[in-house]
Formats: C-alpha cells, sequence, structure tokens
C-alpha cells in the first residue's frame, strides 16, 4: 500500500487528483482507517505493534502528499503568472482625451467673470409657459413684437423658450430685496423656428443678465459690460451702445464692441464699421418690474442677453454656427480648453 500510494502521488497531475489519492488512503472509508478500526479485534500484544505501524504509514503518506501538494501548487502558481505576464517595456497605446464643447468653455468663462463680480447664477426651464416667455416680458398675446422670435409651441400655453429673458421674471419675483440687490445670469438653450443656415440655428445659447436695485442707472449697464468685453475681447476694447427695440427694456440698446484680433483662418470680423455687434440690453421696463411685484418708483434695473454661440464665431473665425451641433470630433478637439 505504501509504495503503490507514493507512486500515485508522484504521478499526480494537478491538486484534483492529488485530494482524490488523500481521501482514498486516508480518508474515513481508506485502508488505514480500517485497519485502526479494527483494532478491537486484535489481540493486546498485537494492538501496539499494529496500531504504531498503521499510524507511521498514515504520517509517512500525510507528509508525501502534504509535500506534492507544495510542488503543485506553485507549479500552478507559475503558470498563472506565465499567462499574466506584462510586458511593461511595450510602447503604450495612446488613450484619446477628449475636451469640453467650445460653448461650454465659452459659457464658463462668462459665468466666471460675472461671478467674480457676485453674481449668482440662475437655472431657469428649457420647457416654458407663454406667461413667463411673453406676457411677463411685456409681449401680450397680440404684440406685433412676438413676430422677432419665431416659437415652437408645445400646445397654446406651453412652448420651449425663444431665450432666456423668462428668468428674470422667475428670479424677480422671488427675491428679497431686504437681503439686497439682485445680481444674477442665467445661461442656456433656447429654441427658434428658424431654418438652419449658416447664421442660424434652430437651437443655440443666450446668457441673461440681470440686475435690480435702488437708482441702477445705464451709466452701470454701460460701465458693467465695458467690464465685461475687455475681460473677454482684450483689455484695449472700447464699447457703444446704439439705440434698439426690445418689449422689455425701455431704452433698449444694441451693443458692439471694438474690432479685436480672431483666432482662424480668414478671420476678419470686422472690415466694414470698426465694430462689431456683441449683445442686446437694456433698462428693465417699468411693466415687467410691476408684474414681478416691484415698484418702479422705488427701484431700477438693467438687463441683457448675450449669445455665447455668436462671441465663439467671432472670437475663432467660426462662419458656420451648424458647426457647433454637428458633433465633428474634427471641428471639436481644435478647441483643447485649459
Ligand atoms: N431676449 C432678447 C433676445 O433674445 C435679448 C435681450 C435680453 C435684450 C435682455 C435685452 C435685455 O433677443
Amino acid at each position: 500500500l505504501k509504495e503503490a500510494t507514493i507512486v500515485k502521488i508522484t504521478a499526480a497531475q494537478d491538486l484534483k487528483e492529488l485530494n482524490q489519492i488523500r481521501v482514498e488512503t486516508l480518508g474515513k472509508k481508506g485502508p488505514i482507517t480500517e485497519v485502526l478500526r479494527g483494532m478491537k479485534d486484535l489481540s493486546p500484544e498485537e494492538r501496539p505493534k499494529v496500531g504504531s505501524f498503521a499510524n507511521e504509514i498514515r504520517d509517512l503518506l500525510t507528509a508525501e502528499i502534504e509535500r506534492k501538494k507544495e510542488v503543485l501548487e506553485e507549479e500552478a502558481l507559475n503558470a498563472a503568472l506565465a499567462k499574466e505576464t506584462l510586458d511593461v517595456t511595450l510602447p503604450g497605446r495612446q488613450v484619446k482625451q477628449g475636451t469640453r464643447h467650445i460653448l461650454t468653455q465659452i459659457m464658463e468663462e462668462i459665468e466666471d467673470i460675472f461671478v467674480g463680480m457676485g453674481y449668482q447664477i440662475v437655472e431657469g426651464y428649457e420647457v416654458e409657459s407663454d406667461h413667463y416667455n411673453f406676457e411677463r416680458m411685456n409681449l401680450p398675446k397680440d404684440h406685433p413684437a412676438r413676430d422677432m422670435q419665431d416659437t415652437f409651441y408645445i400646445s397654446e400655453d406651453i412652448l420651449i423658450r425663444t431665450h432666456t429673458s423668462p428668468v428674470q421674471a422667475r428670479t424677480m419675483e422671488k427675491h428679497d430685496f431686504s437681503k439686497g440687490a439682485l445680481r444674477m445670469i442665467s445661461p442656456g438653450k433656447v429654441f427658434r423656428r428658424d431654418t438652419d443656415d449658416a447664421t442660424h440655428s434652430h437651437q443655440f445659447h443666450q446668457i441673461e443678465g440681470l440686475v435690480i436695485d435702488k437708482n441702477v442707472t445705464m451709466g452701470d449697464l454701460k460701465g458693467t459690460l465695458e467690464v465685461v468685453m475687455k475681460k473677454m475681447f482684450g483689455e484695449d476694447r472700447k464699447i457703444r451702445l446704439r439705440p434698439s427695440y426690445f418689449p422689455f427694456t425701455e431704452p433698449s440698446v444694441e451693443v458692439d464692441v471694438s474690432c479685436f484680433k480672431c483666432g482662424g483662418k480668414g478671420c476678419n470680423v470686422c472690415k466694414y464699421t470698426g465694430w462689431i455687434e456683441i449683445l442686446g440690453a437694456g433698462m428693465v421696463h417699468p411693466n415687467v418690474l410691476e408684474m414681478s411685484g416691484i415698484d418702479p418708483n422705488e427701484y431700477s434695473g438693467f438687463a441683457f442677453g448675450l449669445g455665447p454661440d455668436r462671441v465663439a464665431m467671432l472670437r475663432y473665425g467660426v462662419n458656420d454656427i451648424r458647426n457647433f451641433y454637428q458633433n465633428d470630433l474634427r471641428f471639436l478637439s481644435q478647441f483643447k480648453g485649459e
């Protein structure tokens, strides 16, 4: 038995087979256990001899199995290691790094400027009511200026917003003026029923701005925008205001910034006049204040609406707004950001 088992142990190929041998020879039903169990039938003289012999064999085989087990375990480990070998000298595979969308970058840059001046950032709703998008912005149902913003209606009263201006009304009506002035910007998507072409997109972006306090003047509007335009387009920029019309501001202005050098091929943003139109703005119309529960005799404010798409087009010489929305990585990955 001893010899035969040792031969089997030596020949064992893997741990499973070895365990099988252990069960067969040393297990409860194995021959050695049987011998030990049969001891009670032996004479008292034979018992110690048979007992110690059987124990000796058992210890020997146990030790033999242990030794083989260690060998097999090491083999298994080596095999696993060989299979998982990693050649650290191989050149690495390049991981393609993404970039933040250029419009996201511009919006965050503008947000940073205003946050630095104490403005809060407010989120509005892309699905809006006719009430906030138009009526509360001094554009009643039959107002001809509604034609300025061709609208996607969802139902008679619900639409996807044509501008970020409804956030003005939503913020004004909630603001607690006993805690101080209201200064906010609200960036986001807006939608208009336009046919897409190089300069029109049915979806684009705006950043709304609003300041309301006692004694806010047109001078505050101009001064604020001048600081912002210098930060965005260079310290030697100048701005000028031209009279314009929006139903929710009075007076209303169009704001131009003096020519700046833009990047990219064929980039000459203002070859004709030396000025580029950059945003619409004005003093908040008394009707708008009143509808939001603010007394126009006590408070005044300014508002503006700025287009990040336009800023990006001017700054980088992008001549087709659709580039921003077609997700062509060859276009988008040009704007690496910081
Ligand atoms: N809401 C206007 C637009 O979309 C922009 C604007 C905002 C003008 C605030 C004045 C004040 O054209």
